[in-house]
């Protein structure tokens, strides 16, 4: 099978390969989805400062996280369901994101359970992502699989205490068969716009302060948008937090990742190890991120649309083509090491008004 050659042709293919249902989900954004589309242009609106002569024949694209080295920054956001993309579900994930030597962090709203992914690619490095269920068993028992089977990071998503008002699925009025999901989850056919039914309203940072102490993992905080809670992140003992608005599938007209990371980052300091996503799609992204003092990037739906075209191998061939854009980027910027990457290597773009990146 011939797997397109672009990124861009990953999305189209898989908007012609998906059924009208999970391509509404895997494709749509809250209300008039503006941040949805904010996302990859935020990135646009950045322009980067390259130098020249400078001998770029040996790339390293290496990043630290939590302490420990990773290959490179592309890692695999954590995004539900996908035996809806591909019959083969989180199994392929796990398998190509290994393959691309890319983490991959579990939604805990997966079509199958922590320990067949582990099971599945057993040499993958893999973080959980936790949503704590007005059931708490259910979470507990994820979570314990998860610490039990080589995951080395958990990650608290908080951006969805409800589901946000998401017009294509409403359009769609898709159920997602109880069927493909964890069993456990949920007895009956379940429409996706009451899957955040599920979903405890009531969690504080008491409750992460309390994960942060009892787990034997370190603790990321996933859908943090300001300045103001990356320091709460710290002060309840989070070891991390991704900046994310959800992809656009939550709050709209909140900002967009490219756009909050700066503050985060400032006032993360060095207590917190800052991650962003949303949007990202090319390697110049990859690298603008890291100039603004992200350790990593997490990707969502290029992920998806490379298991919908070409399952394992689809994941893998998406995640290959951002690395390898990432590195000519390193290269044509002068900056070989992605480790050297700083704020000297980004200027707000002057097409998009010059805007400075904090007033
Ligand atoms: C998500 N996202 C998400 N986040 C999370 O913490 N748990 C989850 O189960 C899901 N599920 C999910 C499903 C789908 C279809 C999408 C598109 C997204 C959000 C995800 O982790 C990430 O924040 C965004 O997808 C990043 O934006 P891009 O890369 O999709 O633009
Ligand atoms: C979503 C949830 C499951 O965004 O995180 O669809």
């Amino acid at each position: 099978m011939t797997l397109p050659p672009t990124i861009s042709d990953f999305e189209r293919a898989a908007a012609d390969a998906l059924e009208p249902g999970p391509r509404a989900y895997y494709f749509g954004g809250a209300g008039a989805e503006l941040t949805l589309r904010d996302n990859p242009e935020a990135w646009g609106r950045i322009a980067i400062r390259p130098r020249v002569l400078v001998d770029v024949s040996a790339c390293d694209p290496r990043t630290t996280v939590l302490g420990r080295e990773h290959p490179h920054p592309i890692f695999v956001a954590p995004t539900a369901f996908h035996r809806l993309a591909h019959g083969d579900g989180e199994e392929a994930t796990a398998r190509g994101a290994a393959a691309a030597q890319a983490l991959y962090c579990l939604s805990s709203l997966a079509t199958s359970n922590p320990v067949a992914v582990a099971q599945a690619a057993p040499g993958g490095r893999r973080w959980f992502q936790l949503y704590v269920f007005r059931d708490r068993a259910v979470s507990d028992a994820l979570l314990a699989a998860a610490v039990e089977h080589g995951y080395e990071a958990i990650v608290v998503t908080v951006d969805l205490p409800v589901w946000g008002v998401r017009e294509r699925e409403l359009r769609s009025g898709y159920a997602i068969d109880a069927a493909q999901l964890a069993p456990h989850l949920y007895p009956g056919d379940l429409a996706l716009t009451d899957v955040g039914t599920l979903i405890d309203p009531s969690l504080t940072w008491a409750d992460v302060e309390r994960f942060a102490a009892g787990s034997r993992l370190p603790v990321l905080v996933k859908g943090v948008l300001t300045g103001r809670d990356a320091v709460l992140a710290a002060e309840h003992g989070a070891a991390g937090v991704v900046v994310s608005n959800h992809g656009g599938r939550q709050l709209d007209t909140v900002r967009s990742g490219a756009d909050a990371l700066p503050e985060v980052v400032e006032a993360a300091g060095d207590r917190l190890d800052v991650l962003v996503d949303g949007g990202i799609r090319r390697g110049t992204d990859v690298l603008k991120a890291l100039a603004l003092g992200a350790r990593a990037v997490m990707v969502g739906r290029p992920v998806v649309w490379g298991l919908a075209v070409g399952g394992e191998d689809g994941v893998r061939a998406v995640l290959d083509l951002l690395r390898a854009e990432f590195e000519v980027a390193l290269a044509l910027a002068g900056v070989p090491r992605a480790a050297d990457l700083d704020g000297a290597a980004v200027e707000p773009a002057p097409w998009a008004g010059g805007v400075p990146f904090r007033a």
